[in-house]
């Protein structure tokens, strides 16, 4: 392997080739022209704050020790880590108002395209929420529900937390974040709140400042469990279904659409569509018609509802423009590479922007709104069905590499599956299996991918040395794309990985289930959205055994965190009660007082904390470290 190709996936390995034989830079080539990288920046201790700067503290104590303001390196790394907390939250918060804004059109009938696919959810949503549902129309209630939701974004009371957050943490989490200050009241005013006082000249005391970044990474999970709520509300919740991830998902036969981003509204559509529009893509001559594929957390979000494949995750998006079998890139929102158009531009593929506030420049705009959502997913596709008959043959590469995936596993899913076992008391099993050992623990593998480390790689590294051990591993995101992508989300994995006790389990469950064997190793929970999935599962675990999340033996892993929402993720883990794993390097290590603050100072606070370990093979030993402690806290 070119050293330089820092991936364990083998499609991109050889579509890498392609890109060097063609003379065309990816994310690698990028990432090594970018080497040596800026040593302030890395350690957090680089200020941009204000035009005086850029300000930055000599870490050796040799030259300033503080910017031009006076802000010396502690609240110069609480201010800029802050910041991208709320960014996250901000990414989140923003996708869930786009859905929650939708599901109140609907409740208007004011959108044809859409309906409410959940009835049942919406009902329990409804109550979770206090809403009386009496005497309401159903389309109503999906009103109100929008409408309550919406009002995390608008209240004002300070003594009122966001609904949201208040029905999915246990009680006792509650009390304990709001004792603490760091519930948010409103997601808007949180986000807006942390801009305003990371402002030049106002909180410059570290540990205040981390703690107000505290509350907007609260503001991400209230925003994200609205946004995966109310998604299932009108698209379905996810239950298993088989499919196929990697880029040997690709068809040379058909009009290949990928579509990618974070936000389902379009993409469902298009998924509809596609359906009506294959004719005409077999009357241009794709035999197969159209071949929709999913690359990021977009791909996670139909491979989960609909079992659209997965073509890539994050890291190797270009790889599938490299294919030279893509017709069209569409996308949405968040974790896009803007390289995509110039790479597009080198074959017939049409990349499409489609959010009139998420714009490349060299890409084709069609802007999407809901309210004509057929007739965009429509001219999409005929676009890349155009652009099919430019498809130049020769210049086809579909490396045949892709693994079978089980996926779907919502937190409803695996309950279903559970209560196959115990229809009365379906945590029972779960409860029973977690206390005799059987399962160690849990294990959430959240986040991205990153150059920082070798692409897919930690996941599996990490994932090997938990399945021995007998912990069971749920994935959401770019981490749930890795495991799909290398062969660890289906049967054959568990069989091979999993402990005999881990093992033993998932077989009954699958049995019961009706999968026709165990379970699959990793659990497919969804996009990284969808990470209060995870959370939902572990609420109702502790409610049921009247202890809190911190109790429990659960950990959090993102062994390639990288984007902002993958900070404001990690910190509410930390923050609800997980011990965090981070594979890369967070940029605060210019600053003891806050990497203090992140790891025993949080303990103190949250009882949860970040680890922050680099070597996957030491990481996966020390969270099933953590995990045995937490067993011998709780007498296990
Ligand atoms: Fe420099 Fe202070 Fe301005 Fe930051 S806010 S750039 S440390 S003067
Ligand atoms: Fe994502």
């Amino acid at each position: 392997m070119n050293n330089r190709i820092k991936t364990s996936d083998p499609a991109v390995i050889a579509l890498c080739s392609v890109a060097e034989s063609e003379g065309i830079a990816t994310v690698f080539d990028r990432y090594q022209a970018q080497q040596p990288q800026c040593g302030f920046g890395s350690l957090g201790l680089c200020c941009r704050i204000c035009w005086k700067g850029p300000c930055r503290v000599d870490p050796f104590g040799d030259g300033p020790q503080a910017g031009i303001c006076g802000a010396d390196k502690h609240t110069i790394v609480a201010r800029n880590v802050t910041r991208m907390m709320a960014a996250g939250a901000a990414a989140h918060s923003e996708h869930g108002r786009h859905i929650a804004l939708a599901l109140q059109k609907i409740g208007k009938g004011l959108l044809p395209a859409y309906r409410i696919r959940d009835e049942a959810k919406l009902y329990r949503i409804a109550t979770l929420l206090n809403i009386d549902t009496q005497n309401k129309e159903m389309l109503e209630v999906a009103y109100d529900v929008a409408t309550k939701t919406l009002e995390d974004y608008q209240n004002q009371d300070h003594h009122k937390g966001c609904h949201w957050i208040s029905a999915t943490l246990p009680k006792k989490r509650v009390e304990l974040l709001s004792h603490l200050g760091v519930l948010p009241h409103n997601i808007d005013a949180t986000v807006s709140q942390i801009m305003a006082r990371t402002h030049i000249g106002c909180d410059a005391e570290p540990k205040n400042v981390f703690l107000g970044g505290i509350r907007g990474a609260l503001a991400d999970f209230n925003g994200m469990s609205l946004a995966t709520e109310l998604s299932d509300v009108m698209f379905g919740t996810p239950s298993p279904v088989v499919t196929e991830a990697n880029i040997g998902v690709i068809d040379k036969n058909a009009v290949n659409i990928a579509v990618n981003g974070h936000n389902p509204m379009l993409s469902e559509v298009i998924c509809d569509m596609a359906r009506e529009m294959n004719d005409i893509a077999k009357g241009v001559g794709a035999p197969k018609g159209i071949n929709i594929v999913g690359i990021c957390c977009t791909g996670n979000e139909v491979m989960m509802r609909h079992g659209v494949p997965l073509a890539t995750n994050y890291l190797s998006q270009e790889m599938a423009i490299l294919t030279g079998a893509l017709d069209a890139m569409v996308v949405d929102v968040q974790c896009i590479m803007p390289s995509l158009p110039q790479i597009g531009n080198c074959f017939h593929t049409e990349v499409i922007t489609t959010m009139d506030e998420n714009k490349m420049q060299g890409a084709r705009h069609i802007s999407f709104h809901e309210e004509n959502a057929v007739e965009t997913a429509r001219e999409i596709i005929q676009c890349a069905i155009n652009a099919y008959t430019r498809r130049d043959p020769k210049r086809v590469n579909i490396p045949n590499i892709k693994q079978t995936a089980v996926v779907g596993f919502s937190s409803e899913a695996v309950m279903a599956a559970l209560s196959k076992i115990d229809a009365d008391d379906p945590l029972k099993p779960l409860v029973d299996n977690i206390v005799n050992g059987n399962i160690q623990g849990v294990a959430l593998f959240a986040g991205c991918n990153s150059t920082q480390t070798v692409q897919d790689e930690s996941y599996q590294v990490i994932a090997k040395t938990l399945a021995a051990n007998n912990v069971l591993m749920l994935a959401t995101g770019c981490g749930a794309g890795a495991f799909a992508k290398h062969g660890l989300m289906n049967q054959q994995a568990t069989e091979q990985y999993a402990g005999d006790s881990l093992k033993a389990v998932l077989t009954a469950i699958g049995q019961a289930a009706g999968l026709g064997g165990p379970l699959p190793l990793v659990l497919h929970m969804g996009s990284c959205v969808d990470n209060s999935r995870a959370v939902s599962l572990a609420t109702a675990l502790a409610n049921r055994l009247g202890v809190d999340l911190c109790d429990l033996p659960l950990v959090a892993s993102a062994p390639e965190a990288m984007s902002e929402k993958a900070i404001a993720i990690a910190s509410w883990g930390v923050a609800i009660g997980l011990p965090t794993h981070l594979g890369t390097m967070p940029q605060v290590t210019g600053s003891d007082v806050i990497t203090d603050l992140m790891q025993e100072g949080a303990k103190d606070l949250f009882d949860g904390y970040f680890i922050v370990e680099t070597d996957p093979k030491i990481a996966g030993n020390k969270l099933v470290d953590v995990i045995k402690q937490k067993r011998q806290k709780l007498g296990i």
